[in-house]
């Protein structure tokens, strides 16, 4: 077993899974401003040191997606940010994108940027602490896009950060995000996921990457958010299990996926029905942003001091999460 396997496999074993917390500046700015909270940096470390320290750090989380920031802030406790995940044996990754920018050749569309300087920047990170990142790829779905310029300069974006990524001695996410805005089917997004993530592992073979050291972290295939013909969590679970064992390599260790902007009980109910119905040897877990923070974030945004509460309320979202990835959730168990 590769080094980069195991710690591919201590992130997600057991049901435990990755709490992405690695807003940008910009975007965290946004969720704060959202609930009225100032968004200073003393305020962005406050909440997610709260969530850092929590009781589920131990059961539930596996590893942290951070950001440039908080990767290098403090804790209270006097222990750094990733001393204090790893002090709960959680791991601290980082994320290496530097964002998406406008495609030229295919203006309205993405890519993602942050290739120039990554080297370097990787050993800083490694220093400070992390052992996984990630990188995100955007597409969104319309008649015309993706276009093939965007599948094919993403992949290939995606493999070149994926070989600098294993090069310095950590497990890149590989994040191929189809987004859910639109009317589109569910089979659309079938459709193009299928292309997006197929190119990817095109991409990631060419580079040489060892499969058995990376994590894919894909949407589920969801009808578009405007779509009038959504589908039921039986019906997600079966064509995203579809969907990855068509384009995903079997030495891939596990796929963590995104909630896209999905609530958080439906994100939860949706992995709980891809893990009662997985026939795969992957792990398929959790990697969720707004899905394990919004109910925290609300709270705390009205009860600032209230760490115990706040923590109270992102421990059941993270316990319900590790149920689903484990197939054992159930709406009943989020009331008690
Ligand atoms: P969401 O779960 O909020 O989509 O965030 C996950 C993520 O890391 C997006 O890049």
């Amino acid at each position: 077993m590769s080094e980069l396997n195991k710690i591919a496999l201590k992130i997600l074993s057991n049901g435990k899974g990755i709490l992405a917390a690695d807003e940008s500046t910009g975007t965290m700015t946004k969720r704060l401003e959202n609930v009225n909270v100032p968004s200073s940096s003393e305020n962005r470390l406050l909440f997610r040191e709260t969530l850092f320290s929590s009781e589920s750090m131990k059961n539930c989380i596996g590893g942290v997606i951070l950001y440039d920031e908080t990767i290098k802030q403090t804790a209270n406790s006097n222990k750094t940010i990733p001393e204090l995940i790893s002090s709960s044996s959680a791991v601290p990754g980082i994320k290496v994108d530097t964002g998406a920018k406008i495609l030229a050749g295919s203006p309205e569309e993405k890519i993602t940027e942050g290739l120039d300087g990554l080297r370097e920047r990787l050993k800083e990170y490694y220093q400070l602490g992390a052992r996984f990142t990630k990188w995100r790829g955007v597409y969104s779905i319309s008649n015309k896009y993706p276009s093939k310029l965007s599948i094919q300069s993403n992949a290939h974006a995606l493999a070149r950060y994926s070989a600098l990524v294993q090069e310095c001695g950590m497990v890149p996410i590989v994040e191929p995000e189809v987004l859910m805005d639109g009317k589109h089917s569910a089979e659309d997004c079938f459709n193009k996921t299928s292309e997006v993530i197929k190119k990817c592992f095109d991409e990631l073979m060419l580079h040489n990457i060892d499969l058995t050291g990376i994590i894919l972290k894909p949407n589920m295939i969801l009808a578009g958010a405007s779509s009038n013909k959504k589908i039921s969590s039986e019906e997600v679970a079966k064509l995203t299990l579809k969907c990855l064992k068509e384009n995903v390599p079997t030495d891939v260790p596990g796929i963590a996926f995104l909630s896209g902007g999905q609530a958080e009980i439906e994100a939860t109910e949706n992995l709980n029905f891809i893990n009662k119905h997985n026939d795969t040897k992957f792990i398929m877990t959790y990697s969720y942003g707004r899905a394990l923070q919004q109910s925290a974030l609300k709270f705390w945004s009205k009860n600032i001091k209230d760490i115990e509460g706040t923590q109270k309320i992102f421990n059941h979202r993270a316990k319900m999460c590790t149920l689903a990835a484990q197939g054992k959730w159930s709406a009943e168990l989020e009331t008690k």
